[in-house]
């Protein structure tokens, strides 16, 4: 598979039935409890495999620590963050590279297979199709608030516990039903992932912000300007393809250009099958909400 429409993983043919699904994910703590961290570093990495269909098989450990500071304990609760994910996704931890560095940095490669003709991709997405997402937004937001010590505590619960969940049983919801699209958010935002998938289609799409699902206290927050430089850098560059409904401002749409860690799929899918998909969601334990459709016209208009 060619990179001219950027999808979430490599793909490398192998046989007529099968293929590798590859991709590498690391980041900077996002959180302060090293086994959370952990998690989460593992959970986003296993989801772009999830984003293209695939079953992730084996990892890597990827690790960057500052070695003769960090105490040993830290570091170990680490990786097994890393590997309980790995072992709820059934992915063997094959091996790893570990190197000295001042800022922590932990993450996966990942391998997964997948059958060449039932790849997911984010183009396919036609005009009419209807937008599902299957985690609600705002983990940008509330790490840097938590960083900056501007919430409680206890306000960043929801934000790790959506970081930290797999997005295999929302993979496995999407395949069952059949749909047209899929990819995961992540940094880019819900709007950038968006353009992208709609960019690849040659279509455009339409949100309803009053139906997109937010973390609690995040357009607060926005309000508050206690938004990541990501989130600004990702709203600069989407600017020239959003058409806004007034009464819409600069908070609203910094929530939807959040940069989000491990976030949910961002699924395009016929309408008739929308009910059966959340449905399905709810019935494999997870999650999904309908924010908008897919339009003729190109850019992305956002409506209340
Ligand atoms: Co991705
Ligand atoms: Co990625």
């Amino acid at each position: 598979m060619g990179f001219e429409t950027s999808d979430d993983a490599g793909v490398y043919r192998l046989s007529d039935d099968l293929a590798l699904v590859q991709t590498v994910d690391f980041f900077t703590p996002v959180v302060d409890d090293p086994y959370l961290y952990g998690q989460i570093a593992a959970a986003n990495a296993l989801s772009d495999v999830y984003a293209m269909g695939g079953k992730p098989v084996t990892a890597l450990n990827i690790l960057a620590v500052p070695i003769d500071e960090m105490p040993e304990d830290v570091l170990l609760a680490i990786l097994r963050g890393g590997a309980s994910k790995a072992e709820e996704a059934g992915v063997a931890i094959v091996g790893g590279h570990t190197v000295d560095d001042a800022e922590p940095k932990y993450g996966m490669a990942v391998t997964g297979t997948i059958h060449p003709d039932h790849i997911l991709r984010n183009k396919g997405a036609l005009p009419g199709d209807r937008l599902v997402l299957t985690k609600p937004l705002g983990s940008g937001i509330l790490t840097t608030a938590a960083k900056k010590d501007v919430i409680p505590p206890e306000q960043l619960q929801e934000a790790a516990m959506w970081m930290s969940t797999l997005n295999r049983a929302a993979a496995e919801a999407v395949l069952e039903v059949g749909v047209h699209a899929c990819t995961d958010i992540t940094g880019f935002g819900l709007l950038g992932h968006l353009l992208e998938m709609t960019q690849a289609s040659g279509v455009g799409a339409l949100l309803r912000f009053d139906s997109i699902p937010l973390m609690g206290g995040v357009l607060e927050l926005a309000k508050e300007g206690v938004v990541p430089g990501g989130t600004k850098t990702n709203l600069k560059y989407l600017k020239p393809h959003l058409r806004v409904i007034p009464g819409l401002g600069e908070p609203e749409l910094w929530v939807l250009a959040d940069a989000q860690t491990s976030g949910g799929l961002l699924i395009a899918l016929t309408p008739a099958k929308v009910d059966f998909l959340l449905q399905t969601l709810r019935q494999h334990g997870a999650q999904g909400w309908e924010i908008g459709e897919i339009t003729a016209e190109h850019g992305l208009a956002i409506t209340l």
